[in-house]
């Protein structure tokens, strides 16, 4: 198969590229504009495989978008371009709205011209998947968790642009019949994570000493996934999953955001006893700030559809996966330094007043 992956130098993307050259044979073309969170480097280790390709491209950019569906002939489009933090989104909006709804929209055209070219048996088998968050259905109580069925309420402008993108790929089934299957994913973590999420931005702050920021009382609760674990189960639905239906992907990790900062503190301190600052424990660096506006309480994934229909369990628990990860990044500080390039030194963003 020929696969375009938007946003490949992403967290998510890249980490898709990577097992789609590793562990199939398909050929992959990354689309991507390399915004301040797409970056290269993560790509490295298969950059030089003959089956990948890259453009350095807007999904904005309509005409030379459809001109490459019509040069590649892709079979299928995994669709991961997005402004992604929900803390820029309160900062700045615009690019959030430009890039996730316009952007889908522009690249959902596009695609639609391409394949209303193909041929009949063609046409059957191509496959725009658009990868999305669980983060459109809001928030939720003590109880309960998110079902495909749940209603949309999308509570940031980054959820909410979100949202639009996900029923902009819906219209564009129900209308035009483009075969598409959406995915609705939690929290990710893993390696080549951008230093401004929560995981990343905790353990480049322990080493050097700096203040560990938790927002409100720590108490928000999210759903882990290992982002390994995640582009497994997107090249599953990619692969059988059912036209028009949507998917939800989680971990069953439901931690506090305490929780996982205490975590990380940890496994640092029996990984890299080199305390900065001469203090005897990571934890002690862990200060409360201002919660974020509209902050959602809770996320919580029912992964039972993708595991009844398609067979996909996580293969990594929280504890495994959150050990690799802090390992990666003791073991990667130069990926780190490369991609804060001066222009976000790990500051608090998304505030309002
Ligand atoms: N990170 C998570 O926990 C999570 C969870 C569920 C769903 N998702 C979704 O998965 C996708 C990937 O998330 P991520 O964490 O890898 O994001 P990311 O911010 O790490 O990467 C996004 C990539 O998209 C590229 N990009 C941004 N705007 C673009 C544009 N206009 N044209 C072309 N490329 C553009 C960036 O350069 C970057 O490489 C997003 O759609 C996100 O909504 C993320």
């Amino acid at each position: 198969m020929k696969i375009v992956v938007t946003g490949g130098a992403g967290f998510i993307g890249s980490a898709v590229i990577r097992h789609l050259l590793v562990e199939t044979s398909h050929l992959v073309l990354n689309i991507d504009k390399l915004t301040y969170a797409g970056n290269l480097q993560s790509l490295v280790e298969v950059s030089d495989n003959p089956r990948y390709s890259f453009e350095q491209l807007d999904i904005c950019g309509g005409e030379r978008i459809s001109q490459l569906m019509q040069s590649y002939q892709p079979d299928a489009i995994m669709h991961l371009a997005a402004e992604s933090h929900v803390d820029r989104s309160i900062d700045g909006p615009s690019e959030f709205m430009q890039t996730n709804i316009i952007g889908t929209y522009t690249l959902l055209e596009a695609a639609r011209k391409y394949w209303q070219s193909l041929g009949a048996h063609q046409q059957k088998d191509f496959r725009f998947h658009h990868i999305s968050t669980d983060e459109v259905y809001g928030s939720l109580g003590d109880e309960g968790y998110f079902l495909e069925e749940t209603a949309y309420q999308p509570n940031s402008p980054y959820s909410a642009s979100k949202a639009s993108s996900d029923h902009l790929v819906r219209a564009w089934h129900h209308t035009y019949g483009l075969p598409v299957v959406t995915s609705n994913c939690s929290n990710n973590y893993g390696p080549y994570q951008f230093p401004e999420k929560l995981i990343p931005l905790m353990i480049l702050n322990a080493l050097e000493g700096k203040p560990l920021p938790i927002y409100g009382k720590g108490d928000n609760i999210r759903d882990w996934l290992y982002v390994e674990d995640h582009a497994r189960a997107l090249c599953l639905i990619l692969e059988k999953g059912q036209v028009g239906e949507t998917y939800n992907v989680g971990g069953h990790n439901e931690k506090t955001n305490l929780e996982v900062v205490k975590t990380i503190c940890t496994i640092l301190d029996e990984l890299w006893p080199e305390h900065p600052n001469s203090i005897q424990r990571y934890e002690e660096l862990i200060t409360y700030v201002t919660d974020r506006p509209g902050h959602d309480q809770r996320y919580a994934i029912d992964a039972g559809k993708i595991q009844r229909e398609l067979g996909w369990v996580p293969e990594e628990s929280f504890e495994s996966g959150l050990r690799k990860t802090v390992k990666w990044y003791l073991g990667n500080k130069s990926w780190c330094a490369h991609i804060q390039d001066g222009s976000y030194q790990r500051e608090r963003l998304g505030l309002t007043g």
